[in-house]
């Protein structure tokens, strides 16, 4: 069994990116720019969007951190993102989700300009994912693409099962894996809260890809021998042992599962890390205007 390690992938995918970003600006390019709109103080959300301003600092992207108070009405929030749309010093643009029950979510998304959507959460972006043309990934999708693709895992011709079908995860890296590109061409079967019998797929699956938020949810039976497996959960669950009182789970009962896989992620340490990469790779792709040619 190897370990899908994503702090040490993500560490060296900083420096890439860090170069990157250097290279970009010795051309003559501009120095890449995200906003983040944070609004209330969602203690999770306040520890991601921190995460994320950090990482832009260590890899030379320039951020700013924009925050509304949880009163803030929909249309003042639909208002700063209009400002930031038209601001032509930022390239992308992310309202930290979930938001205050009185802002639509969806209204939010489709106000960001797909140019500027790094999270590739626009209707547009994952339109244009799903046909195959150049588009912003979500951070979670690429970020498991990515890892596949570094630890040099084929994936072309495998039975890929994902569990989950989020608009966020499941969805989108089941579109990924069946597309014909390197990593790609799996047969994706995607489960989901609806499917009798799970077992029954994901003792099939040469790649399991797990995102469902149930703490332990695949037990060894579950898995095939040899198989890659890809934990996507990070629920927060009590621990009594722990200075904060919790620690996070992923979804595969990890001690159980792992001495029969080839490969498998950890939580923490695994996926979880490699999204923010992603976040700080569309943010360089903003900036070279590589999806969208007049942002
Ligand atoms: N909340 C949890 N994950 C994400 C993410 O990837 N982007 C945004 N904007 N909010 C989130």
């Amino acid at each position: 069994m190897k370990l899908l390690d994503g702090k040490y992938l993500s560490s060296l995918l900083k420096e890439e990116i860090k170069k990157d970003v250097e290279q970009l600006v010795l051309d003559g390019g501009p120095v890449p720019h995200l906003a983040a709109i944070l609004v209330g103080n969602d203690g999770a959300s306040e520890t991601y969007v921190a995460s994320k301003i950090k990482s832009c600092a260590e890899t030379g992207i320039r951020s700013t951190l924009i925050r509304l108070a949880e009163t803030t009405s929909e249309a003042e929030l639909l208002q700063k993102i209009e400002e930031v749309n038209q601001n032509k010093d930022i390239h992308g643009l992310i309202v930290q989700l979930p938001l205050p029950k009185h802002i639509s979510e969806e209204k939010v998304t489709e106000a960001i300009h797909p140019a500027k959507d790094v999270d590739g959460f626009h209707p547009v972006n994952v339109g244009r994912l799903c046909i195959g043309m150049p588009s912003y990934v979500s951070a979670t999708p690429s970020g498991i693409i990515d890892m596949l693709e570094r630890y040099d895992i084929k994936t072309s011709g495998k039975h890929c099962v994902v569990i989950g079908r989020s608009n966020i995860v499941g969805t989108p890296v089941s579109i990924l894996l069946s597309r014909n590109k390197t990593p790609g061409n799996c047969t994706v079967t995607l489960c989901h809260s609806k499917t009798p019998n799970i077992k029954e797929f994901t003792t099939q699956a040469d790649i399991l890809v797990v995102a469902l938020g149930k703490p332990g949810f695949i037990t060894a039976d579950m898995v095939k021998s040899g198989a890659v497996v890809v934990d996507v959960g990070i629920t927060r669950v009590m621990d009594p042992t722990k200075k904060s009182g919790f620690r996070i789970s992923g979804d595969v009962n990890f001690e159980d599962v792992a001495p029969k896989c080839s490969y498998i992620t950890p939580v923490p340490g695994g996926v979880g890390l490699m999204t923010i990469i992603s976040l700080l790779k569309n943010t360089l792709k903003a900036a070279k205007k590589e999806i969208y040619q007049n942002n």
